[in-house]
């Protein structure tokens, strides 16, 4: 099959690290079998000088049509005065308002090459392969009222509001089970039933949405603080992690630290699966930023952004086996001891962005 790509390299270090992700494109074009078709366009500060808005709508209907969007990462020190509505960051917001992506993959994956290198001990976190599953359109971040009211006695209230409706619940609960199909089989569910009524309708819609087809995979509750805690003290016991927004945020970069620098940690943001094609609409992105401080000098690490391609692989085209391939040859470039500044030991050599994608291509190759 042919699938369509919208490369979106953004500003700051995302053309740099794209560029190394259409290296493996051509890769996999060249090899044979799925063939990937390529598209680009502009997104945040870049798209706000072409044409003042943080993606054209031109763009967002390719986007649109696209079997998946491939991101690098918006904003920067020049665009800090421009409007709040045409912001850099404003370009990912509607691109994930407009395609309805309510489910964000965040992976924590342990390199063995990296294990050495985290301030945790080496057997907490070697071989660690878990994946959290943040819910990513509800929650907190958009219930209403949301608002700071003056109380008038010299006291102000800032309130916002936690809300989950059944099929928000219902649709991520569903994600993960099938996730977790193509995993280990197990889901934990994270929630505060214990205080939070949204949490109480949390916990009833993922066990009933478990109980409706999903019963092949194992499914546990866990309240989010003592899940924070077990996340440090024990991290392999994980496979998938469903939360809501809040806390899948918070967990999400908790479980990013245990596995050391922000250059290596890919996600995914998925839709919800079109029921004539099958297909969910998605976005796939690194972690990290647009990296200002060292855009231009070859520094940027292009892992999180390639495995951000090998994520698109395996979650929108089914390509499990060439998903594992690039894993494998990012794991054999690490083991070669190939550094980029930021995941360098001290005293380590190390390479620039081109190197390490030219590296892994070669890698690749010698498979
Ligand atoms: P950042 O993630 O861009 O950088 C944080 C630190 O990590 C910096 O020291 C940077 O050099 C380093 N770093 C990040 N990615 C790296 C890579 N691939 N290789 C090597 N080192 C890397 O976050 P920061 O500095 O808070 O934000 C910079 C800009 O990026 C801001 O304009 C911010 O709004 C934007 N941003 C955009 C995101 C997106 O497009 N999804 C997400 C986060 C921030
Ligand atoms: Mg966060």
């Amino acid at each position: 099959a042919t699938h369509n790509l919208l490369l979106l390299p953004g500003d700051g270090i995302g053309p740099e690290i794209m560029t190394e992700v259409k290296k493996v494109i051509s890769w996999f074009n060249a090899r044979g079998g799925d063939t990937f078709e390529t598209d680009e366009g502009l997104a945040g500060g870049s798209a706000y000088d072409a044409h003042g808005q943080a993606i054209s709508d031109g763009d967002m209907a390719k986007a649109m049509a696209s079997d998946a969007v491939i991101f690098g990462a918006v904003g920067g020190p020049k665009w800090d005065s421009v409007p709040y509505d045409v912001r850099p960051e404003a370009g990912l917001l509607r691109l994930r308002k407009d395609m309805e992506l309510f489910a964000n993959l965040r992976p924590a994956i342990c390199y063995p090459a990296l294990a050495d290198a985290s301030s945790l001990k080496k057997e907490i976190i070697e071989g660690l392969d878990i994946l959290i599953l943040r819910e990513l359109t509800g929650g907190v971040y958009f219930g209403e009222p949301k608002e700071i009211t003056d109380l008038g006695n010299g006291q102000k209230r800032g309130v916002d509001t936690q809300v989950y409706d059944t099929y928000e619940i219902e649709r991520i609960a569903k994600a993960a089970f099938e996730l977790a199909r193509t995993r280990d089989g197990k889901v934990t569910s994270m929630e505060k039933r214990n205080v939070m009524k949204s949490g109480v309708l949390w916990n009833e819609v993922v066990t009933a949405t478990h109980k409706n087809g999903y019963e092949d995979i194992e499914l546990e509750h866990m309240l989010a603080d003592a899940g924070g805690m077990q996340l440090v003290r024990w991290p392999k016991q994980f496979d998938v992690i469903v939360t809501d927004n809040l806390f899948g945020d918070m967990l999400s970069d908790v479980a990013a630290m245990l596995t050391g620098s922000l250059g290596m940690l890919p996600s995914a943001s998925l839709g919800a699966q079109d029921a004539k094609t099958g297909k969910r609409k998605a976005l796939y992105e690194p972690v990290h930023g647009s990296a200002p401080d060292i855009a231009g000098t070859g520094a940027a690490n292009p892992i999180a952004m390639i495995a951000s391609f090998g994520m698109a692989l395996r979650y929108s085209f089914e390509l499990a086996a060439e998903a594992d391939m690039l894993d494998k040859a990012i794991a054999n470039a690490l083991d070669k001891g190939l550094r980029t500044k930021d995941i360098a030991l001290d005293g380590d050599k190390t390479i620039t962005t081109v190197e390490m994608g030219n590296a892994i291509i070669a890698e690749l190759d010698a498979l």
